[in-house]
């Protein structure tokens, strides 16, 4: 597992931006594993510059997103389809019948179903990942077991706590989302997983300072990934207690 220790939130999203794009460059029909949240939210604005300069085009390019939650129709504000089409795909040359968002709204199990067939139809070819306080990827929390492919998954209480922020209330927070198992997740080629802020550090503390896989704490699994790179600022790296060399650039 690769790390790179960044200057700033800010460079980290550069950085993943780039690598993206290195991925679309090699190959344009690309497939990429895309993440929603403040985190990832950060890495958009880079790709929809690149693309507004003409130099990365996402005509070719096909996406599925890790999650959505159960209960809010596409339109949703706070939907994970909204999401990406208000930071994405509203802004770049995508053909819109190539993203995937799970449906999380009418009958679940036939949509969990055809979010499985629809991640079996070709490999992600690079997977962007946020992690949860808790340590989740995707929405793949702690617990006694770990799924391999796309199922319902119950949010832990702070995940929900994490996310009221983005809703008037938290009663108004989703209980439950599709997400990708934590097998769909390290099938993927390439992962980039990004984190930012203080109170990720004792999640990535499993994960970057001894060598446990921890059900508890599910990003762990990320370093038994043979193409997986962690970037994250030297704010969380000193929190965190991990020794970097400073980035140059
Ligand atoms: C989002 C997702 C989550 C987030 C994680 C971090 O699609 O799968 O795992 O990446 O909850 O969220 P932020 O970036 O908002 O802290």
């Amino acid at each position: 597992m690769k790390v790179i220790v960044t200057n700033s939130f800010d460079q980290t999203c550069e950085i993943a931006a780039e690598m993206i794009g290195d991925v679309i460059h090699r190959k344009p029909d690309a497939r990429l594993g895309l993440a929603t949240g403040s985190t990832a939210q950060g890495v958009y604005p880079y790709l929809v510059k690149a693309n507004r300069a003409g130099t990365l085009d996402f005509s070719r390019v096909s996406t599925i997103n890790l999650d959505e939650y159960v209960g809010l129709a596409p339109d949703h504000p706070q939907s994970y389809r909204r999401f990406m089409d208000e930071n994405l795909f509203d802004h770049i040359n995508i053909d819109r019948k190539n993203t995937i968002v799970a449906k999380g709204t009418g009958d679940i199990e036939a949509n969990v179903r055809a979010f499985r067939k629809a991640l079996l139809e070709r490999p992600i070819d690079v997977q962007l990942l946020g992690i949860g306080v808790d340590g989740h990827v995707g929405f793949n929390e702690p617990g006694k077991v770990l799924y391999d492919g796309a199922h319902v998954e119950e949010l832990d209480e702070s995940t929900i706590d994490a996310n009221a922020r983005f809703f008037e209330n938290r009663d108004e927070v989703p209980t439950r989302a599709i997400s990708m198992g934590m097998g769909d997740i390290l099938r993927a080629k390439k992962l980039l997983l990004l984190a930012t802020g203080e109170n990720k550090a004792d999640a990535l503390k499993g994960l970057l300072l001894n060598e446990e896989l921890d059900v508890q704490n599910p990003a762990t699994l990320v370093k038994t990934h043979p193409d997986a790179t962690v970037i994250i600022d030297r704010t969380l790296a000193d929190k965190v207690g991990y020794k970097y060399q400073p980035i140059k650039r």
